[in-house]
């Protein structure tokens, strides 16, 4: 994929940015991609806030044009998560990946995803990576968060990591793309919590046709879960 990168000082949210630059221009590339240094509004999932001290992290949202059914699109989350663990794997930074689309390290958060659907099968792929957060700060954070600079003890250049993160994430979508959650279940199952892990809202039975998860409860009956 042709990725065009457009960077900012200071957005109220790349997400918001980006769905509104999408609305007014409906020809607007799959790929164009939208970093601001700084971020007024970050959204999280959930309505939750999304905490990025300005200049350390990177903040960015992806134009995509997947055209996938919203079945398909329920793993989209976890292929880009995996795409991130491809990339701090680089850095010989080994991520767990909590379903649906979080990446943690050592128990603590590095990275989250939020994706948006738009009319006529956009979707904004947000993602915000911890990089350079000192450890004061990443532990006022609640619940306390991890970066790529805590682990490694290295800084990053964030132009330079994130185009790191397009060439990880690239592959990756197009495997998405072809062949869905069933392309990743292999990569997924080995970097996730592992099946029979006891969560709060049931025991891991696995993961089903399109990613979404399989609890367990205490009958032994097995649900399906598509959202946390
Ligand atoms: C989560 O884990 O709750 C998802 C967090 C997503 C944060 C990113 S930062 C870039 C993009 N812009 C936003 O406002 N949110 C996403």
């Amino acid at each position: 994929m042709n990725f065009i990168v457009q960077w900012h000082e200071e957005l109220e949210s790349t997400n918001t940015f980006l769905r509104e630059r999408a609305r007014t221009d409906a020809a607007l590339a799959e790929g164009f991609t939208v970093a601001a240094r700084s971020q007024t509004r970050g959204r999280g999932r959930g309505a939750r806030d999304w905490t990025s001290p300005a200049g350390e992290n990177l903040t960015f949202s992806i134009l995509l044009r997947p055209a996938a059914d919203t079945a398909k699109l329920a793993s989209l989350p976890m292929a880009t998560a995996l795409a991130v663990s491809d990339l701090l794997a680089g850095f010989s930074c080994m991520a767990q990946l909590k379903w649906p689309n979080d990446v943690l390290v050592n128990d603590r958060k590095i990275c989250g995803i939020l994706t948006e659907s738009l009319a006529a099968g956009a979707v904004i792929l947000g993602i915000g990576i911890n990089v350079n957060m000192t450890a004061d700060t990443a532990a006022r954070i609640v619940p306390p968060a991890t970066s790529l600079r805590i682990i490694t003890g290295r800084t990053f250049d964030l132009p330079g990591l994130l185009a790191d993160f397009l060439a990880s994430f690239s592959p990756r979508y197009s495997q998405w793309l072809a062949g869905g959650f069933a392309s990743l279940r292999t990569g997924w199952e080995s970097r996730a919590q592992k099946i029979g892990t006891a969560t709060s809202r049931g025991i891991i039975a696995g993961y089903g046709a399109y990613g979404e998860l399989l609890l367990r409860d205490g009958s032994g009956n097995v649900k399906s879960s598509w959202s946390d």
